[in-house]
C-alpha cells in the first residue's frame, strides 16, 4: 500500500532513476526492432486463402445482418481497391485470433473477429512501426494489472480498487460493495481502457470477451502480438484518411478536466478560426498548404502532418519537447518507446519509456515544432512564444517541488491518511497534478489563455496554498497532540477547491 501511493505522487522524484534505466536497457533491446520479430506476421503475410473464398460470399450472410458495416466498407478507399472482409478477417485455423465457431469456414481457414494492427501491417507496415514507437503505443500496457512494477500497481488500484469496482486494502468498508464479485472487470472495460486500451482476450472458440471488447482504446494488445487501435481515429469500416485529420477523430480521448486539449485548441486562435472559416479547409488531402488547404493548423497538422517540408508521422510523439502529462515535467530525452514492441516481440511488456520523443533529442524535437509554425508564422514570434511555453512548464515544476516536499514531510511523520482519497492532502496534490497542473501547461503550449490562466496557474495557485494550510495545521496539531492519529481524527472538514 504504501509502495503504491509514493509511486502515484512521486512519479517524478523517486521514480526518475529507474526511468532512466529502463530507458537505456530498453533502447538497447529494441535498437533494431523490426515488425518480422514477430512470427505471426510473417505467418499472416505469407497465408494465402483459397482463392474461392470472397468477400461477396461474406456479404451473402453480412450485408443483411449488418447493413451498416457494409455500408460504410462500400464507401471506403479499400472497397475501391480490391481489399475486402476476406483481407483483413480470413485467417489460417490455428491463428491466435481464429474464430473458430464461425458458420462460414474452410479446411484451413476460419475468419477473426479482433483484428489487430499486425493484419493492417501486411499492408501499412510504414503507419504501424510509426504507431509502435510513439507513446500512443503504451497507451494500453503501462498501467495494467499484468504489469508488475509500481507505476502500473498504482494505476490499476485507482481503476479496479478505490473507484470500487474491487474494493482492497486501504480503502474505506462502504467502497467495497464489488469485492469478490467476478464479474467486476465488466465495469472496468467502461473506464480507463476504452482511451487506452486494454488486453484482449478470446473464449476457447476465439470469441472476444465482454470484459475486454469492443474497445477503441489507442493501444490494445492483441492475442496475436498486435497493438493498438488503428480504429481509434479510422473509424471501422470507413478507415477514413479523412476522418481522421479532423480535430473531432482525437477528441473523444483528449478532452475533460485533466487533458483538455479539445478544449484548449477550441478556446485558442486557431480554433477560432478554425471554427469561423471552415471552408478554408480541405481534408480530403494531407498536404498542408497555408492558404489553400488550411488557415490555421488542426491537431494532426502540429503533431502528424506533412507541412514546410517535414514528413507525415504515425508517431505523435516526434514533435514533443516535454512531458506534460508527467507529476513534474521533464524534457524528452529521444529513443523510440518500447512498451508496444515488446508486446509485438512476445517479450515481457513494462511501463515502456515515458521519455521517448525524437531519437535526435528534445531540441529537434522542437525545432520541428517550430519548422510547423513558421510556414505560417515569422522567427521572431515563434522564438518569442515557446520561451513563454518554456517559462511556464518551469514555473508549475517549482510549484510540484514545493508539494512533494510538503507531502514527504507529512508522510513520514504518519500525518496522511491511510485512505488517501479521503485526505484532502493528498486530493490536493493529485489535483494540482492530474488537473490543474496539466491544464495549465497544455494551456500555455497549446495557445489557450483561459486554460493556462483560469482553470490552470490560477487553481494551482490556490490548491499550494490550501495544502500548506493544511500542513501547517497537522504539523501545528501534532506538536499539540503527540500522536499522528489523533491529529488525524480530529480534523475538522479542510478546504478543497472545485477542479471543473
Ligand atoms: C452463412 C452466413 C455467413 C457467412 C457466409 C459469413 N458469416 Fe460471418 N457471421 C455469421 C453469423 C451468424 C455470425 C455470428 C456468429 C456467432 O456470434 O456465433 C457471424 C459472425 C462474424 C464475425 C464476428 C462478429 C461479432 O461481433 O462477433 C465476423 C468478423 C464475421 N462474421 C466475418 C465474416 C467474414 C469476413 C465472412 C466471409 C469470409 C463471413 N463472416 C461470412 C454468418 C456468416
Ligand atoms: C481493412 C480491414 C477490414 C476490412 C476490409 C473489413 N473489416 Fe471487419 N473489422 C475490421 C476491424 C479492425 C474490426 C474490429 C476488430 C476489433 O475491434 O478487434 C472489424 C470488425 C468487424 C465485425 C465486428 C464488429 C461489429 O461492429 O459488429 C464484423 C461483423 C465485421 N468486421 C465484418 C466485416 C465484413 C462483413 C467486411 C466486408 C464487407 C469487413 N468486416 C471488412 C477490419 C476490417
Ligand atoms: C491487403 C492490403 C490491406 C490491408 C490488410 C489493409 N489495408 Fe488499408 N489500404 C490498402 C490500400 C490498397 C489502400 C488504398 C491506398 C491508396 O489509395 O493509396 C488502403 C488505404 C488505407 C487508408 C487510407 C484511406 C484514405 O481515406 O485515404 C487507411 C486509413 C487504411 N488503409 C487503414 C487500414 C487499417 C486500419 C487496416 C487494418 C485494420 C488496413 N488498412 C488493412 C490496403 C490494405
Ligand atoms: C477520456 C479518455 C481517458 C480516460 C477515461 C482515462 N484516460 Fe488516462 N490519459 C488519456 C489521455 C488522452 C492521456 C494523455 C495526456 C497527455 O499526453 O497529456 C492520458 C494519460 C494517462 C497517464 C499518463 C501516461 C503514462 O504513460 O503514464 C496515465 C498513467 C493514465 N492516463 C492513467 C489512466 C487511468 C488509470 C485511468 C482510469 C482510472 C485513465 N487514465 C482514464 C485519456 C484517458
Ligand atoms: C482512443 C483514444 C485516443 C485518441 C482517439 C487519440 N489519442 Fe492521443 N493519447 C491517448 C492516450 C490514452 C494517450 C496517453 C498514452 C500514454 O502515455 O500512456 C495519448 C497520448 C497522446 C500524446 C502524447 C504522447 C506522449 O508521448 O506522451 C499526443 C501528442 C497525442 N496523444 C495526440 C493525439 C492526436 C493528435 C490525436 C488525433 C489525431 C490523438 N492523440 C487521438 C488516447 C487517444
Ligand atoms: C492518432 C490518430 C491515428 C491513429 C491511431 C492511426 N492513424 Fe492512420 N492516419 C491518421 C491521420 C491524421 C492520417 C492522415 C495523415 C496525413 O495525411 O498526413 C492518417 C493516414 C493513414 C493512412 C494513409 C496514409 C497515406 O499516405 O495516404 C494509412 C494507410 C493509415 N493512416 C493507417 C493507419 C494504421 C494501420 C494505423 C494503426 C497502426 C493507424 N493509421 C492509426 C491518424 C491516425
Ligand atoms: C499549433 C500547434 C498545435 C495544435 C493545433 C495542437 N497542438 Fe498539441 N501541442 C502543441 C505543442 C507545441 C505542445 C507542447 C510540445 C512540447 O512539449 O514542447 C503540444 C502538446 C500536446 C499534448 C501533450 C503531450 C504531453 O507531453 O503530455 C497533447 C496530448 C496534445 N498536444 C494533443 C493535441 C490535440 C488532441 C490537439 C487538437 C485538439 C492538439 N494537440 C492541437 C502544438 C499543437
Ligand atoms: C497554417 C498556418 C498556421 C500554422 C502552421 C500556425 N499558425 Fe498560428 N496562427 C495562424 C493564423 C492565420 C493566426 C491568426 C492570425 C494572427 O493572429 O496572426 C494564428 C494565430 C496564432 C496565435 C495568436 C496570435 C497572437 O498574436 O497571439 C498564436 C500564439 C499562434 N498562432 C501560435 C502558433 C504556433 C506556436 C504555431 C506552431 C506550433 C502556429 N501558430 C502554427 C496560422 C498558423
Amino acid at each position: 500500500m504504501k509502495k503504491v501511493v509514493n509511486s502515484l505522487v512521486s512519479l517524478s522524484g523517486k521514480t526518475t532513476k529507474a526511468f532512466l534505466i529502463s530507458t537505456a536497457f530498453a533502447s538497447f533491446a529494441f535498437a533494431g526492432a523490426t515488425l518480422d520479430g514477430n512470427k505471426n506476421f510473417s505467418k499472416l503475410k505469407n497465408f494465402k486463402p483459397n482463392p474461392k473464398v470472397t468477400s461477396q460470399q461474406c456479404l451473402s450472410c453480412h450485408k443483411a445482418q449488418d447493413p451498416g458495416i457494409a455500408k460504410d466498407w462500400a464507401h471506403s478507399k479499400h472497397a475501391q481497391k480490391g481489399v475486402g472482409c476476406v483481407e483483413c478477417h480470413v485467417v489460417p485455423k490455428d491463428y491466435p485470433t481464429a474464430f473458430k465457431a464461425h458458420p462460414f469456414k474452410g479446411a484451413n481457414w476460419t475468419v477473426q473477429a479482433a483484428v489487430s494492427s499486425v493484419t493492417c501491417a501486411k499492408c501499412h507496415s510504414k503507419e504501424v512501426e510509426e504507431f509502435l514507437n510513439s507513446g500512443h503505443s503504451r497507451g494500453g500496457a503501462q498501467w495494467l494489472k499484468e504489469n508488475e512494477n509500481p507505476h502500473g500497481k498504482a494505476m490499476t488500484k485507482l481503476a479496479f480498487g478505490y473507484e470500487g469496482m474491487k474494493g482492497g486494502e486501504g480503502i474505506e468498508k462502504e467502497f467495497t460493495v464489488n469485492k469478490g464479485n467476478s464479474q467486476v472487470d465488466v465495469t472496468v472495460a467502461n473506464t480507463c481502457v476504452q482511451c487506452h486500451g486494454t488486453t484482449i482476450k478470446l473464449d476457447s472458440m476465439g470469441k472476444p470477451l465482454a470484459t475486454t471488447w469492443p474497445n477503441d482504446g489507442i493501444a490494445s494488445l492483441y492475442p496475436d502480438g498486435g497493438v493498438g487501435n488503428c480504429l481509434s481515429c479510422h473509424s471501422r469500416h470507413k478507415f477514413s484518411a479523412e476522418e481522421a485529420r479532423q480535430p473531432a477523430s482525437c477528441s473523444n480521448c483528449h478532452l475533460g478536466p485533466d487533458h483538455p486539449d479539445k478544449e484548449v485548441f477550441e478556446s485558442s486562435v486557431h480554433g477560432h478560426i478554425f471554427d469561423t472559416n471552415e471552408k478554408d479547409y480541405d481534408f480530403s488531402t494531407g498536404k498542408q498548404i497555408p492558404g489553400k488547404t488550411l488557415r490555421g493548423p488542426t491537431c494532426f497538422t502540429c503533431h502528424m502532418g506533412s507541412i514546410n517540408g517535414l514528413n507525415s508521422t504515425h508517431n505523435v510523439s516526434v514533435r514533443l519537447k516535454w512531458n506534460l502529462w508527467a507529476p513534474k515535467s521533464f524534457e524528452r530525452n529521444g529513443k523510440n518507446e518500447t512498451a508496444g514492441w515488446a508486446w509485438w516481440n512476445n517479450m515481457k511488456v513494462l511501463r515502456g519509456n515515458p521519455k521517448a520523443g525524437n531519437i535526435q533529442g528534445a531540441d529537434a524535437a522542437r525545432s520541428e515544432m517550430k519548422q510547423v509554425c513558421s510556414s505560417c508564422h515569422d522567427a521572431a514570434f515563434t522564438k518569442n512564444y515557446f520561451s513563454r511555453v518554456d517559462a511556464d512548464v518551469k514555473l508549475y515544476n517549482q510549484y510540484r517541488d514545493m508539494a512533494t516536499k510538503m507531502y514527504k514531510e507529512l508522510k513520514d511523520k504518519g500525518l496522511i491518511k491511510k485512505d488517501v482519497w479521503s485526505d484532502p492532502f493528498f486530493k490536493l496534490m493529485y489535483y494540482a497534478w492530474h488537473h490543474d497542473g496539466r491544464r495549465m501547461r497544455h494551456g500555455a503550449a497549446m495557445g489557450s489563455p483561459d486554460f493556462a490562466h483560469w482553470h490552470g496557474v490560477f487553481q494551482v495557485m490556490q490548491d499550494i496554498r490550501e495544502m500548506k494550510d493544511i500542513y501547517d495545521y497537522r504539523m501545528r496539531m501534532l506538536k499539540k497532540l503527540k500522536d499522528p492519529k489523533k491529529v488525524l481524527e480530529t480534523e475538522p472538514p479542510m478546504p478543497v477547491v472545485t477542479h471543473e
